[in-house]
């Protein structure tokens, strides 16, 4: 095999076990990962849930830490928002803006989201937070990747 061969072989080898190694496709999926937070101790008020999984980018698996804002909303159901601001990407934080209580903020440029995660018009961000899928495995919480909203 010539030079050129041999870096074909070298650029398609990672791909091919990308693609026909059914584990690696498993986890780069997006499967649902569990966190530490028991279902029963969701309350109306957001708690911030940190929870690990294993990513996988082409060939590199890492392990990478997630974050959720999670509760329950006035009808019972599990809302489970992502902390990542639809403006610039900064993480926001729940009721720590002294003028807008019972609000996401997020401090980087006075972005506002209402606790349901819609985007406060007038203020930068012009979409909601994205929303984690979620599931109840065993009284524990799951959650999916984080999608963005179809009304968005
Ligand atoms: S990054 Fe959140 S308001 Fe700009």
């Amino acid at each position: 095999m010539g030079v050129g061969g041999f870096m074909a072989a070298g650029m398609i080898m990672p791909m091919a076990r990308f693609a026909i190694d059914p584990v690696l496709k498993a986890n780069a999926s997006g499967d649902l990962v569990a966190t530490k937070l028991k279902v029963a101790d969701i309350t109306e008020e957001p708690q911030r849930v940190d929870f690990t999984f294993d990513q996988v980018d082409a060939w590199y698996e890492s392990e990478v830490t997630g974050t959720a804002w999670v509760y329950k909303n006035e009808n019972g159901e599990i809302v489970a928002l992502s902390p990542v601001c639809k403006h610039l990407g900064c993480t926001v934080d729940w009721n720590t803006d002294e003028g807008n209580p019972n609000r996401f903020f997020c401090p980087c440029h006075y972005g506002l989201y209402e606790k349901d995660g819609k985007n406060v018009p007038g203020t930068p961000p012009l979409a909601p937070l994205d929303v984690y899928p979620f599931e109840e495995k065993d009284g524990i919480l799951y959650l999916g990747k984080a999608q963005p909203r179809e009304e968005a």
